[in-house]
């Protein structure tokens, strides 16, 4: 991989989480001045010590925010139906409005039948089948995580998409395929013509070559190079890859001196993905609290759905 300077402008995800950041922890501050203490719950199976690094990263976000972060762990001798009954129990806990079951869980545990059983109000992934479907419909919901950052930090760093040519590397459920329906929508951050490419499509280059906009989401690293890149377009990458605690990006560096702007190696879509989590979350808190207490708790505070104004 090269490791050539780059002439396009930066796109840090710093900056934007903390916008994002600022927004939730006014949030938490309207909750509790409530009398609601916003609660993300975190679910580990098993001692894969990556995941267990992200939720700590979680709980101590968690806890500078605000939230309290109830951690359930279960071994990795787990059954499927133990798993469950730790999601359901999660459910029917009032106090609890969050949830987070890490992925991946163990080979031989099913996470999207786990995934099924988590009340969709409570999922701030957002990759539950009914926010999915919200989202393909373009009704208000949790957005998950990574499609959400990507737009957010398009839009704060000035860089138009209505209109624009958007062609995403990948279709994976984590970032492709829901960054493909959210950039479609009618919004003013989003409302591009949207192209997803993938294996199914060999000759993707041809389809990134005239994309204004570029957005990477294989988790191949390297996989998107200089000649795959129009000049001047801007590059967002999404998809990266782990070895050890190395990481390898889609977007091979040297890819800065064709793009306009791009975003950085390591800083870019990352920060701003664990800041939408929090943003999920003190959604969901704050909805919780609406129900239960009639209206009474939340003004507007960034309330708004994502999908046109309506409140999730
Ligand atoms: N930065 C962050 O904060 C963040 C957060 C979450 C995820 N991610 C990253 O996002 C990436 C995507 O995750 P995901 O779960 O959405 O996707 P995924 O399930 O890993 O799928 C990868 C997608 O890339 C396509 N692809 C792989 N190799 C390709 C190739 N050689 N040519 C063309 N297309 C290729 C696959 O095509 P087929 O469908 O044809 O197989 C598939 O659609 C991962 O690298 C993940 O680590 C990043």
């Amino acid at each position: 991989m090269s490791t050539t300077s780059t002439t396009a402008r930066l796109l840090p995800g710093g900056p934007v989480a903390e916008q994002v950041l600022v927004e939730v922890a006014e949030g938490v501050a309207a909750l509790r001045a409530a009398g609601v203490t916003p609660a993300l719950a975190t679910v580990l199976v098993g001692d894969d010590e990556a995941s267990a690094g992200y939720i700590r990263i979680k709980q101590r976000q968690a806890a500078e925010l605000g939230f309290a972060s109830p951690h359930v762990r279960l071994p990795g001798s787990a059954s499927q139906a133990d798993l469950h009954a730790v999601v359901a129990d999660l459910n029917a806990d009032r106090g609890v409005h969050g949830v987070v079951v890490q992925h991946p869980v163990p080979g031989g545990l099913d996470y999207d039948r786990a995934l099924q059983v988590l009340d969709p109000e409570k999922d701030v992934d957002g990759m539950h089948p009914v926010n999915v479907g919200r989202l393909a419909l373009g009704l208000p919901g949790p957005v998950p995580c990574t499609p959400a950052g990507v737009e957010a930090l398009l839009a704060f760093h000035g860089v138009p998409v209505a209109g624009r040519e958007v062609v995403v590397l990948g279709r994976g459920a984590t970032l492709g395929r829901p960054l493909a329906l959210l950039l479609a929508q009618k919004r003013p951050t989003a409302n591009a013509a949207v192209t997803v490419v993938h294996t199914g499509v060999p000759d993707w280059p041809r389809y990134t070559r005239r994309a204004e906009i570029l957005v990477a989401a294989a988790g191949v690293p390297g996989i998107v190079r200089p000649d795959h890149v129009r000049p001047g377009a801007v590059v967002v990458g999404g998809g990266v890859r782990y070895a050890g605690r190395r990481l390898l990006p889609d977007v091979d560096p040297s890819c800065g001196r064709v793009a306009g702007a791009i975003t950085p190696r390591v800083g870019g879509v990352g920060p701003v993905t664990v800041a939408m989590l929090f943003r999920n979350a003190v959604r969901a808190a704050a909805r919780s609290a609406e129900v239960d207490q009639e209206g009474s708790v939340v003004g507007d505070g960034g309330q708004r759905g994502l999908h046109g104004g309506d409140r999730w």
